[in-house]
């Protein structure tokens, strides 16, 4: 990629109030205070166990083998200003069984939720995947998660009908958003 084009991708990567980058190893610990602050419903492998697994070393050598697949991946995000990182957005690949629609997933800091922040990151990443060249995005969520319902809904993503059944975390609900 010559220096403008990489430009260009960087500013697309921006929005009005926030940035995505990639991310760096120094980013174990803000990672893990997500996984810290995450509701008890979330399934346990996705939150640290009682003996504080992961810990920060286990974070950094995950970001070390970090992959940004399918492209973009996933992103921090932060506030230009203070390049504090609030939280990321991104996506991951399909985990129902869609391979061809990867998925967008968003996680902030609780001190950070209710400005619009999951939204406005969201729809730059849904800017970038439209000119890779996805057909559509896919996205999972529990039942209970009124808040992120909420952000895909006003991204436009519609319920498919499909869902996944679970009563111990809440049932699993399918939603897509076509793209061209
Ligand atoms: C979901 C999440 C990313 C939303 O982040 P956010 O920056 O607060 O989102 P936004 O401010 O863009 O939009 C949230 C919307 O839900 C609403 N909302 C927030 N919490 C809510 C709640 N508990 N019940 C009902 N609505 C709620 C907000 O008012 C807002 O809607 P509005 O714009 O119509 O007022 C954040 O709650 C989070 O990180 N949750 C944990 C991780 C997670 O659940 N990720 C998604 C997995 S599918």
């Amino acid at each position: 990629m010559d220096r403008q084009a990489a430009r260009q991708k960087q500013r697309d990567l921006r929005s009005e109030r926030l940035r995505l980058r990639p991310w760096t190893v120094a980013d174990a610990a803000f990672h893990r205070r997500l996984w810290e602050e995450r509701d008890e419903r979330v399934p346990a492998r996705r939150r640290i166990t009682a003996d504080g697994h992961p810990t920060v070393a286990e974070m950094q050598a995950w970001l070390r083998a970090y992959r940004a697949t399918p492209a973009p991946g996933l992103l921090v995000v932060e506030q230009p200003r203070t390049a504090v990182p609030v939280g990321y957005c991104g996506l991951v690949e399909n985990s129902v069984g869609h391979p061809a629609e990867p998925e967008l997933a968003f996680e902030f800091l609780r001190e950070y939720w209710g400005q619009g922040f999951a939204t406005e990151a969201s729809q730059v990443i849904v800017r970038r995947a439209a000119a890779i060249g996805y057909d559509h995005l896919a996205s999972t969520v529990r039942e209970w998660n009124t808040a992120s319902l909420n952000v895909l809904d006003k991204l436009g993503f519609v319920p498919t009908g499909e869902r996944e059944r679970d009563p111990v975390h809440g049932n699993l609900l399918l939603l897509r958003l076509p793209l061209q």
